[in-house]
């Protein structure tokens, strides 16, 4: 923990790439782990432009279903202590995950990659305002113009927003520091992020109890979970920066 808490106290600007694994203990589950399958469907059969297209009812009665969840919950220890990292750093968290749980815990500036989960936009573009409940009253749910809704986020086969992929980008290239907090780092461009500030000479730091391709190219990889590291972690990283500023005005 030392040399970590060390890393954090000293870094100007800090990258927080998250992924399904950090809302696990919120009662969200991963998409790869138990529990990711939904009726016996995998995420990548579900989260395309195509099944949308053959079955749009099929793909709205799984959003709903996560609607509900993310609704539901809430963020845990670990959310918090990342937003507590943002006093006397620069931190821009990039995420994943659909659930807003970061912005929930206080975090400024979160770049949220695959979208959000609790919006919809109109598959006709008609620019109309989504005020979808988070359980739709009719499955599929359909805009005032009479076009289908859809969910506000990635599917697999499109391309990420560009103005959050410049965002993450920016991020990744200024980090001295980088947490990867609960991602397989199977699914990119945001798995290339961390390897950017790998080869920017940051200095990684992996948060997740099972191993990943990044475990052995990681400064240190710490096989916890978010919920119980994180909040350690924030805890030493003030205690630093408050020796630090102690130190300087004596
Ligand atoms: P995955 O489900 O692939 O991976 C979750 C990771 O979290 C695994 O490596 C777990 O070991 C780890 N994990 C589980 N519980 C944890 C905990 N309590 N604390 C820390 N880590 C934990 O999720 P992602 O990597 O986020 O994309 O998946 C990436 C993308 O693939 C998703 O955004 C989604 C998905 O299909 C789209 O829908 C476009």
């Amino acid at each position: 923990m030392t040399g970590i808490a060390e890393a954090f106290a000293s870094a100007r600007s800090a990258l927080v790439l998250t992924g399904a694994g950090m809302s696990a203990e919120s009662g969200i589950p991963t998409f790869r782990g138990p529990g990711g399958l939904w009726r016996d469907r995998r995420p990548e059969e579900l989260a395309t432009p195509e099944a949308f297209r053959r079955d749009p009812a099929l793909v709205w009665e799984w959003y709903a279903w996560r609607r509900r969840r993310v609704a539901e919950a809430a963020p845990h220890a670990g959310h918090l202590a990342i937003a507590r990292l943002e006093a006397g750093a620069d931190v821009t968290v990039v995420t994943q995950n659909v659930d807003g749980l970061h912005r929930r815990a206080g975090s400024r500036r979160v770049v949220e990659l695959h979208g959000n989960i609790l919006r919809a936009r109109c598959t006709a573009a008609c620019g109309a305002p989504d005020d979808l409940p988070a359980d739709p009253p009719e499955i599929p749910p359909r805009c005032a113009c009479g076009a289908l809704l859809r969910p506000d986020v990635v599917w697999f086969g499109e391309p990420l927003p560009e103005d959050a992929m410049g965002e993450a980008l920016r991020a990744a290239g200024a980090a001295q520091v980088a947490l990867v907090v609960g991602t397989s780092s199977v699914v990119y461009p945001a798995a290339a992020l961390w390897r950017i500030a790998l080869e920017r000479g940051a200095t990684v730091v992996e948060v997740n109890p099972e191993s990943t391709p990044l475990s052995d190219l990681a400064t240190w990889s710490v096989r916890e979970t978010a919920g119980s590291f994180l909040p350690r972690l924030a805890e030493a990283v003030a205690a630093r920066r408050t020796g630090d500023e102690e130190r300087r005005t004596a």
